[in-house]
Protein backbone atom coordinates (compact mmCIF):
# COMPACT_ATOMS: atom_id res chain seq x y z
CA UNK A 1 0.00 0.00 0.00
CA UNK A 2 1.17 3.38 -0.77
CA UNK A 3 0.26 7.09 0.75
CA UNK A 4 -1.00 9.60 -2.01
CA UNK A 5 0.09 13.29 -1.39
CA UNK A 6 -1.90 15.53 -4.09
CA UNK A 7 -0.57 18.90 -4.33
CA UNK A 8 -3.11 21.86 -4.96
CA UNK A 9 -6.70 22.94 -3.58
CA UNK A 10 -8.65 23.19 -7.01
CA UNK A 11 -11.55 21.11 -8.04
CA UNK A 12 -9.70 19.39 -10.06
CA UNK A 13 -7.14 18.51 -6.73
CA UNK A 14 -10.47 17.49 -4.81
CA UNK A 15 -11.48 14.73 -8.39
CA UNK A 16 -8.08 13.22 -8.16
CA UNK A 17 -7.67 12.75 -4.58
CA UNK A 18 -11.37 11.19 -4.79
CA UNK A 19 -10.36 8.83 -7.44
CA UNK A 20 -7.06 7.97 -6.17
CA UNK A 21 -8.70 6.92 -3.07
CA UNK A 22 -10.57 4.29 -4.74
CA UNK A 23 -7.51 2.40 -5.71
CA UNK A 24 -6.89 -0.90 -3.77
CA UNK A 25 -3.10 0.18 -3.49
CA UNK A 26 -3.81 2.99 -2.26
CA UNK A 27 -3.60 3.88 1.75
CA UNK A 28 -4.38 7.63 2.55
CA UNK A 29 -4.30 10.52 0.55
CA UNK A 30 -3.27 13.62 1.14
CA UNK A 31 -4.07 16.90 -0.19
CA UNK A 32 -1.82 20.21 0.14
CA UNK A 33 -2.99 22.49 1.54
CA UNK A 34 -6.99 21.16 -0.19
CA UNK A 35 -9.75 22.53 0.41
CA UNK A 36 -13.04 22.43 2.39
CA UNK A 37 -13.81 19.04 0.40
CA UNK A 38 -10.35 17.48 0.61
CA UNK A 39 -9.34 14.77 3.31
CA UNK A 40 -6.26 14.75 5.21
CA UNK A 41 -5.23 18.40 4.08
CA UNK A 42 -1.72 19.44 5.49
CA UNK A 43 -1.05 22.95 5.34
CA UNK A 44 1.45 23.88 2.66
CA UNK A 45 1.18 26.09 0.44
CA UNK A 46 2.36 24.37 -3.57
CA UNK A 47 5.02 26.64 -3.73
CA UNK A 48 6.87 25.36 -0.27
CA UNK A 49 8.70 22.72 -2.89
CA UNK A 50 11.03 21.75 -0.12
CA UNK A 51 8.43 21.47 2.80
CA UNK A 52 6.41 19.38 0.53
CA UNK A 53 8.87 16.77 -0.25
CA UNK A 54 9.62 16.47 3.88
CA UNK A 55 6.02 15.55 3.83
CA UNK A 56 6.02 13.10 1.26
CA UNK A 57 9.36 11.38 2.53
CA UNK A 58 7.90 11.17 6.13
CA UNK A 59 4.83 9.89 5.35
CA UNK A 60 6.10 7.52 2.58
CA UNK A 61 4.09 9.40 -0.22
CA UNK A 62 3.71 8.69 -4.26
CA UNK A 63 2.73 12.64 -4.81
CA UNK A 64 0.70 13.90 -7.66
CA UNK A 65 0.51 17.86 -8.57
CA UNK A 66 -2.71 19.30 -9.62
CA UNK A 67 -1.29 22.78 -10.91
CA UNK A 68 1.00 24.80 -13.10
CA UNK A 69 2.87 26.73 -11.15
CA UNK A 70 4.73 24.07 -9.18
CA UNK A 71 5.56 22.30 -12.43
CA UNK A 72 6.82 25.29 -13.62
CA UNK A 73 8.64 25.71 -10.33
CA UNK A 74 10.76 22.30 -10.51
CA UNK A 75 9.11 20.51 -8.51
CA UNK A 76 9.21 17.18 -10.14
CA UNK A 77 12.98 17.98 -10.37
CA UNK A 78 13.25 18.54 -6.86
CA UNK A 79 11.57 15.71 -5.62
CA UNK A 80 13.04 13.27 -7.95
CA UNK A 81 17.07 14.18 -6.74
CA UNK A 82 15.59 12.85 -3.33
CA UNK A 83 14.56 9.86 -4.94
CA UNK A 84 10.80 10.44 -4.44
CA UNK A 85 8.02 9.41 -6.54
CA UNK A 86 5.98 12.07 -8.36
CA UNK A 87 4.04 12.28 -11.69
CA UNK A 88 4.09 15.50 -13.11
CA UNK A 89 6.47 17.01 -15.93
CA UNK A 90 10.15 18.27 -15.26
CA UNK A 91 11.11 22.20 -15.21
CA UNK A 92 11.77 21.91 -18.72
CA UNK A 93 8.91 19.93 -19.81
CA UNK A 94 6.68 22.47 -18.34
CA UNK A 95 7.61 25.27 -20.55
CA UNK A 96 5.08 23.74 -23.32
CA UNK A 97 2.90 26.21 -20.29
CA UNK A 98 4.89 28.35 -18.61
CA UNK A 99 6.09 30.06 -21.40
CA UNK A 100 3.85 30.55 -24.50
CA UNK A 101 6.76 31.78 -26.84
CA UNK A 102 8.48 28.80 -26.26
CA UNK A 103 5.48 26.54 -27.01
CA UNK A 104 4.78 28.24 -30.10
CA UNK A 105 8.48 28.27 -31.69
CA UNK A 106 8.38 24.42 -30.63
CA UNK A 107 5.28 24.09 -32.72
CA UNK A 108 6.71 25.76 -35.54
CA UNK A 109 10.49 23.69 -35.83
CA UNK A 110 8.19 20.30 -35.27
CA UNK A 111 5.57 21.32 -37.95
CA UNK A 112 2.82 21.16 -35.10
CA UNK A 113 -0.20 23.14 -36.28
CA UNK A 114 -1.14 26.05 -34.72
CA UNK A 115 -1.73 29.77 -35.88
CA UNK A 116 0.72 31.80 -37.66
CA UNK A 117 2.72 34.17 -35.29
CA UNK A 118 5.42 36.80 -34.51
CA UNK A 119 6.99 38.01 -31.23
CA UNK A 120 7.73 41.18 -29.62
CA UNK A 121 8.90 43.27 -26.33
CA UNK A 122 8.68 46.51 -28.15
CA UNK A 123 5.21 47.95 -28.37
CA UNK A 124 6.18 50.34 -31.43
CA UNK A 125 7.02 47.76 -33.60
CA UNK A 126 4.10 45.41 -32.46
CA UNK A 127 1.72 48.16 -33.01
CA UNK A 128 3.28 48.81 -36.60
CA UNK A 129 2.78 45.13 -37.28
CA UNK A 130 -0.83 45.11 -36.54
CA UNK A 131 -1.04 48.03 -39.16
CA UNK A 132 0.66 45.52 -41.54
CA UNK A 133 -1.70 42.61 -41.19
CA UNK A 134 -5.25 41.95 -42.69
CA UNK A 135 -6.37 39.43 -41.13
CA UNK A 136 -8.03 39.98 -37.30
CA UNK A 137 -5.51 38.89 -34.10
CA UNK A 138 -4.52 37.76 -30.63
CA UNK A 139 -2.72 39.29 -28.39
CA UNK A 140 -0.71 36.79 -25.88
CA UNK A 141 1.38 37.63 -22.65
CA UNK A 142 3.84 35.32 -22.66
CA UNK A 143 4.12 33.62 -19.45
CA UNK A 144 1.88 32.60 -16.93
CA UNK A 145 -1.28 34.81 -16.24
CA UNK A 146 -3.77 32.74 -14.47
CA UNK A 147 -5.66 32.58 -17.51
CA UNK A 148 -5.95 36.27 -18.20
CA UNK A 149 -2.86 36.84 -20.51
CA UNK A 150 -4.99 36.77 -23.96
CA UNK A 151 -6.61 39.33 -25.68
CA UNK A 152 -8.98 38.16 -28.39
CA UNK A 153 -9.05 41.36 -30.18
CA UNK A 154 -12.14 42.06 -32.36
CA UNK A 155 -10.24 45.34 -35.14
CA UNK A 156 -6.87 47.14 -34.70
CA UNK A 157 -8.07 49.41 -32.10
CA UNK A 158 -8.19 46.58 -29.52
CA UNK A 159 -4.97 45.12 -30.30
CA UNK A 160 -3.46 48.55 -29.53
CA UNK A 161 -4.39 48.59 -26.50
CA UNK A 162 -3.99 44.61 -25.85
CA UNK A 163 -0.10 45.33 -26.52
CA UNK A 164 -0.19 48.98 -24.19
CA UNK A 165 -2.20 46.66 -21.57
CA UNK A 166 0.53 43.68 -21.43
CA UNK A 167 4.01 45.25 -22.91
CA UNK A 168 3.69 48.93 -21.40
CA UNK A 169 1.08 48.67 -18.54
CA UNK A 170 2.58 45.44 -17.72
CA UNK A 171 -0.34 44.03 -15.50
CA UNK A 172 0.56 40.74 -15.96
CA UNK A 173 4.28 41.67 -14.47
CA UNK A 174 6.60 39.87 -16.01
CA UNK A 175 4.66 37.40 -17.78
CA UNK A 176 4.00 40.25 -20.14
CA UNK A 177 7.61 40.91 -20.78
CA UNK A 178 7.34 39.37 -24.50
CA UNK A 179 4.02 39.05 -26.86
CA UNK A 180 2.91 36.64 -29.13
CA UNK A 181 0.45 38.39 -32.09
CA UNK A 182 -1.05 35.02 -34.09
CA UNK A 183 -3.70 35.15 -36.16
CA UNK A 184 -7.35 34.41 -34.88
CA UNK A 185 -9.15 31.02 -35.68
CA UNK A 186 -12.42 31.44 -35.45
CA UNK A 187 -13.78 27.92 -35.09
CA UNK A 188 -14.78 25.48 -32.64
CA UNK A 189 -13.14 25.22 -29.23
CA UNK A 190 -12.72 21.63 -27.54
CA UNK A 191 -9.94 19.86 -24.92
CA UNK A 192 -7.90 17.22 -25.93
CA UNK A 193 -6.05 15.56 -22.81
CA UNK A 194 -3.71 12.73 -23.21
CA UNK A 195 -1.28 11.07 -20.23
CA UNK A 196 2.38 10.52 -20.81
CA UNK A 197 5.15 8.46 -20.19
CA UNK A 198 7.23 10.10 -22.07
CA UNK A 199 7.40 7.52 -24.79
CA UNK A 200 3.60 6.79 -25.02
CA UNK A 201 0.35 9.31 -24.67
CA UNK A 202 -2.55 7.40 -24.34
CA UNK A 203 -5.95 9.83 -25.07
CA UNK A 204 -8.06 10.42 -21.87
CA UNK A 205 -11.61 10.97 -22.20
CA UNK A 206 -12.44 14.00 -24.59
CA UNK A 207 -14.29 17.04 -23.22
CA UNK A 208 -15.38 20.74 -23.61
CA UNK A 209 -14.91 23.65 -20.83
CA UNK A 210 -17.06 26.56 -21.11
CA UNK A 211 -14.93 29.53 -20.29
CA UNK A 212 -17.05 32.52 -20.04
CA UNK A 213 -19.14 33.50 -17.51
CA UNK A 214 -22.42 34.06 -18.60
CA UNK A 215 -25.26 31.78 -20.64
CA UNK A 216 -23.70 31.75 -24.43
CA UNK A 217 -20.02 32.34 -23.48
CA UNK A 218 -21.12 36.02 -22.83
CA UNK A 219 -18.79 38.26 -20.73
CA UNK A 220 -15.35 37.84 -19.54
CA UNK A 221 -12.81 34.58 -19.45
CA UNK A 222 -13.43 32.73 -15.84
CA UNK A 223 -10.78 29.39 -15.15
CA UNK A 224 -14.05 27.23 -16.31
CA UNK A 225 -17.52 27.30 -15.62
CA UNK A 226 -18.44 24.12 -16.35
CA UNK A 227 -17.32 21.07 -18.52
CA UNK A 228 -18.93 17.77 -20.15
CA UNK A 229 -17.11 14.65 -20.95
CA UNK A 230 -17.56 13.02 -23.91
CA UNK A 231 -17.63 16.08 -26.72
CA UNK A 232 -19.13 14.92 -30.06
CA UNK A 233 -16.94 17.97 -31.03
CA UNK A 234 -13.93 15.09 -31.38
CA UNK A 235 -15.77 12.47 -33.25
CA UNK A 236 -13.01 9.57 -34.02
CA UNK A 237 -11.90 10.60 -37.39
CA UNK A 238 -10.70 14.10 -35.40
CA UNK A 239 -9.26 12.19 -32.10
CA UNK A 240 -7.15 10.25 -34.40
CA UNK A 241 -6.25 13.52 -36.04
CA UNK A 242 -5.25 14.99 -33.06
CA UNK A 243 -3.53 12.16 -31.39
CA UNK A 244 -1.15 12.06 -34.37
CA UNK A 245 -0.46 15.07 -35.76
CA UNK A 246 -0.78 16.82 -32.07
CA UNK A 247 0.10 14.80 -29.39
CA UNK A 248 2.45 11.93 -30.27
CA UNK A 249 4.48 14.56 -32.52
CA UNK A 250 4.67 16.31 -29.18
CA UNK A 251 5.92 13.89 -27.48
CA UNK A 252 8.60 12.07 -29.48
CA UNK A 253 9.84 16.37 -30.51
CA UNK A 254 10.12 16.83 -26.71
CA UNK A 255 12.05 13.39 -26.21
CA UNK A 256 14.30 14.87 -29.48
CA UNK A 257 14.54 17.53 -27.89
CA UNK A 258 15.92 16.05 -24.70
CA UNK A 259 13.00 17.06 -22.31
CA UNK A 260 11.32 13.87 -21.55
CA UNK A 261 7.47 14.76 -21.25
CA UNK A 262 5.87 12.59 -18.30
CA UNK A 263 2.66 13.87 -17.24
CA UNK A 264 -0.92 15.37 -18.62
CA UNK A 265 -0.15 16.55 -21.51
CA UNK A 266 -3.53 19.22 -22.15
CA UNK A 267 -3.79 20.66 -25.75
CA UNK A 268 -6.54 23.85 -26.39
CA UNK A 269 -7.76 23.07 -29.86
CA UNK A 270 -9.57 25.12 -32.33
CA UNK A 271 -10.85 23.05 -35.18
CA UNK A 272 -11.39 24.73 -38.54
CA UNK A 273 -12.41 23.48 -41.85
CA UNK A 274 -12.15 20.10 -40.47
CA UNK A 275 -8.74 20.72 -39.10
CA UNK A 276 -7.18 20.91 -35.38
CA UNK A 277 -4.97 23.90 -34.39
CA UNK A 278 -3.21 23.88 -30.71
CA UNK A 279 -3.78 27.47 -29.14
CA UNK A 280 -1.86 26.27 -26.57
CA UNK A 281 -0.34 23.41 -24.57
CA UNK A 282 -1.19 23.26 -20.78
CA UNK A 283 0.88 20.58 -18.93
CA UNK A 284 -2.00 19.31 -16.34
CA UNK A 285 -5.10 18.27 -16.19
CA UNK A 286 -7.71 21.20 -16.83
CA UNK A 287 -9.97 22.50 -14.44
CA UNK A 288 -12.88 21.77 -14.48
CA UNK A 289 -12.36 19.27 -17.43
CA UNK A 290 -10.55 16.79 -14.68
CA UNK A 291 -13.97 16.33 -12.56
CA UNK A 292 -16.52 14.65 -15.30
CA UNK A 293 -12.91 12.97 -16.84
CA UNK A 294 -12.17 11.00 -13.48
CA UNK A 295 -16.14 10.46 -13.28
CA UNK A 296 -15.70 8.40 -16.34
CA UNK A 297 -12.69 6.58 -15.56
CA UNK A 298 -13.27 2.93 -14.91
CA UNK A 299 -9.62 1.82 -14.10
CA UNK A 300 -7.30 2.43 -11.48
CA UNK A 301 -6.00 6.02 -11.79
CA UNK A 302 -3.08 5.14 -9.10
CA UNK A 303 -1.47 2.68 -11.68
CA UNK A 304 -1.49 4.87 -14.43
CA UNK A 305 0.22 7.93 -13.14
CA UNK A 306 2.52 5.58 -11.14
CA UNK A 307 3.34 4.16 -14.70
CA UNK A 308 3.67 7.06 -16.67
CA UNK A 309 6.18 8.30 -13.78
CA UNK A 310 8.31 5.26 -14.22
CA UNK A 311 8.41 5.77 -18.32
CA UNK A 312 6.13 2.29 -18.03
CA UNK A 313 2.78 3.09 -19.76
CA UNK A 314 3.12 0.63 -22.42
CA UNK A 315 2.75 -2.31 -19.39
CA UNK A 316 -0.97 -1.77 -19.10
CA UNK A 317 -3.96 -2.11 -20.93
CA UNK A 318 -5.68 1.06 -23.03
CA UNK A 319 -7.31 2.80 -20.19
CA UNK A 320 -11.61 2.06 -20.59
CA UNK A 321 -14.48 4.72 -19.98
CA UNK A 322 -17.75 4.68 -18.39
CA UNK A 323 -20.01 4.71 -21.55
CA UNK A 324 -21.94 7.38 -19.71
CA UNK A 325 -21.64 10.97 -20.27
CA UNK A 326 -20.67 13.61 -17.41
CA UNK A 327 -21.40 17.32 -16.77
CA UNK A 328 -19.37 19.37 -14.10
CA UNK A 329 -21.96 22.44 -13.25
CA UNK A 330 -19.64 25.22 -11.29
CA UNK A 331 -21.25 26.91 -8.37
CA UNK A 332 -19.52 30.36 -8.25
CA UNK A 333 -19.66 33.35 -5.79
CA UNK A 334 -21.72 36.26 -7.58
CA UNK A 335 -19.04 38.71 -8.80
CA UNK A 336 -16.15 36.63 -9.88
CA UNK A 337 -14.14 36.89 -11.65
CA UNK A 338 -14.00 40.35 -10.52
CA UNK A 339 -14.77 40.46 -7.09
CA UNK A 340 -16.90 38.61 -4.93
CA UNK A 341 -18.11 37.95 -1.21
CA UNK A 342 -16.23 35.09 1.12
CA UNK A 343 -17.25 33.12 3.88
CA UNK A 344 -21.02 32.43 3.22
CA UNK A 345 -22.28 29.23 4.71
CA UNK A 346 -23.40 26.65 2.37
CA UNK A 347 -26.17 24.47 3.03
CA UNK A 348 -27.55 21.18 0.85
CA UNK A 349 -24.20 19.17 0.89
CA UNK A 350 -24.91 16.13 1.70
CA UNK A 351 -27.23 15.09 -1.14
CA UNK A 352 -24.63 13.58 -2.54
CA UNK A 353 -26.11 10.03 -4.52
CA UNK A 354 -24.95 7.62 -6.80
CA UNK A 355 -24.88 9.96 -10.00
CA UNK A 356 -23.26 12.72 -8.78
CA UNK A 357 -20.70 13.74 -6.54
CA UNK A 358 -19.61 17.28 -5.18
CA UNK A 359 -16.19 18.25 -6.24
CA UNK A 360 -15.11 21.25 -3.91
CA UNK A 361 -12.71 24.11 -5.00
CA UNK A 362 -13.16 27.36 -3.24
CA UNK A 363 -14.50 26.20 0.17
CA UNK A 364 -13.23 25.80 3.87
CA UNK A 365 -14.16 23.91 6.35
CA UNK A 366 -14.65 26.14 9.63
CA UNK A 367 -16.10 25.14 13.05
CA UNK A 368 -17.96 22.36 11.68
CA UNK A 369 -19.36 24.56 8.66
CA UNK A 370 -18.46 24.55 5.07
CA UNK A 371 -18.20 28.27 3.81
CA UNK A 372 -17.07 29.79 0.66
CA UNK A 373 -13.76 31.09 0.15
CA UNK A 374 -13.43 31.73 -3.33
CA UNK A 375 -14.79 32.48 -6.97
CA UNK A 376 -15.09 28.91 -7.79
CA UNK A 377 -16.41 27.18 -5.28
CA UNK A 378 -17.83 23.71 -6.33
CA UNK A 379 -18.43 21.48 -9.37
CA UNK A 380 -21.46 19.58 -8.84
CA UNK A 381 -20.88 16.76 -11.36
CA UNK A 382 -23.26 13.87 -12.43
CA UNK A 383 -23.16 10.68 -15.05
CA UNK A 384 -26.21 10.56 -17.19
CA UNK A 385 -27.11 8.00 -19.79
CA UNK A 386 -26.88 10.64 -22.18
CA UNK A 387 -25.03 14.25 -22.61
CA UNK A 388 -29.24 15.60 -21.74
CA UNK A 389 -29.39 12.92 -18.66
CA UNK A 390 -26.44 14.20 -17.58
CA UNK A 391 -26.82 17.47 -18.01
CA UNK A 392 -30.31 16.86 -16.18
CA UNK A 393 -28.83 15.41 -13.13
CA UNK A 394 -26.00 17.78 -13.02
CA UNK A 395 -28.48 20.48 -12.74
CA UNK A 396 -31.10 18.68 -10.61
CA UNK A 397 -28.17 18.11 -7.98
CA UNK A 398 -27.00 21.95 -8.26
CA UNK A 399 -30.48 23.21 -7.14
CA UNK A 400 -30.38 21.18 -3.56
CA UNK A 401 -27.03 23.48 -2.72
CA UNK A 402 -27.16 27.08 -1.40
CA UNK A 403 -25.53 30.58 -0.50
CA UNK A 404 -26.70 33.66 -0.54
CA UNK A 405 -24.43 34.33 -3.38
CA UNK A 406 -24.44 31.79 -5.21
CA UNK A 407 -24.10 31.59 -9.12
CA UNK A 408 -24.03 29.28 -11.95
CA UNK A 409 -24.36 29.22 -16.08
CA UNK A 410 -27.66 27.65 -17.12
CA UNK A 411 -26.28 26.42 -20.39
CA UNK A 412 -23.64 23.93 -19.45
CA UNK A 413 -23.23 21.01 -22.18
CA UNK A 414 -26.10 22.97 -24.67
CA UNK A 415 -22.96 23.23 -26.78
CA UNK A 416 -22.59 19.75 -27.32
CA UNK A 417 -26.28 19.05 -27.74
CA UNK A 418 -26.14 21.34 -30.38
CA UNK A 419 -23.95 19.16 -32.54
CA UNK A 420 -24.97 16.27 -31.71
N1 LIG B 1 -5.41 32.03 -32.24
C1 LIG B 1 -6.58 32.12 -31.61
N2 LIG B 1 -7.72 32.29 -32.33
C2 LIG B 1 -8.92 32.42 -31.73
N3 LIG B 1 -9.10 32.36 -30.39
C3 LIG B 1 -8.01 32.18 -29.62
C4 LIG B 1 -6.70 32.05 -30.18
N4 LIG B 1 -5.83 31.86 -29.17
C5 LIG B 1 -6.55 31.90 -28.05
N5 LIG B 1 -7.86 32.08 -28.28
C6 LIG B 1 -8.97 32.16 -27.31
O1 LIG B 1 -8.46 32.67 -26.08
C7 LIG B 1 -8.62 31.71 -25.03
C8 LIG B 1 -7.42 31.76 -24.11
O2 LIG B 1 -6.25 31.48 -24.84
P1 LIG B 1 -5.22 30.37 -24.43
O3 LIG B 1 -4.14 30.35 -25.45
O4 LIG B 1 -5.96 29.09 -24.18
O5 LIG B 1 -4.57 30.95 -23.09
P2 LIG B 1 -4.88 30.82 -21.55
O6 LIG B 1 -5.72 29.60 -21.32
O7 LIG B 1 -3.54 30.74 -20.95
O8 LIG B 1 -5.58 32.09 -21.19
C9 LIG B 1 -8.80 30.38 -25.74
O9 LIG B 1 -9.53 29.49 -24.94
C10 LIG B 1 -9.53 30.79 -27.01
O10 LIG B 1 -10.91 30.93 -26.78
MG1 LIG C 1 -6.59 28.07 -22.34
Amino acid sequence: MVNILVVGSGGREHALSWKLSQSSKVDKVFTAPGNGGTKNNVPIPVENIKELADFASKNQCFTVVGPEAPLANGIVDYFESKNLGIFGPSKNGAQLESSKIWAKQFMKRNNIPTAKFEIFDNPKEASSYVESVDHPIVVKADGLAAGKGVIVCNGKDEAFSAIDTILVKKTFGDAGNKIIIEERIDGIEASYIALSDGNVAVPMASSQDHKRIYDDDKGPNTGGMGAYSPTPIIDESMAKKIQTDIIDKTIHAMKKEGNIFRGFLYAGIMIKNKEPFVLEYNVRMGDPECQPITMRMDFDLYDYLHAASAGDLNSLPTPSWKKQSAVCIVLASQGYPESYPKGEEISGLDADDNNSYVFHAGTNFVNGKILTNGGRVLGVTALGDSLKNAIGNAYSATEKISWPHKYCRKDIGKKGLAYL
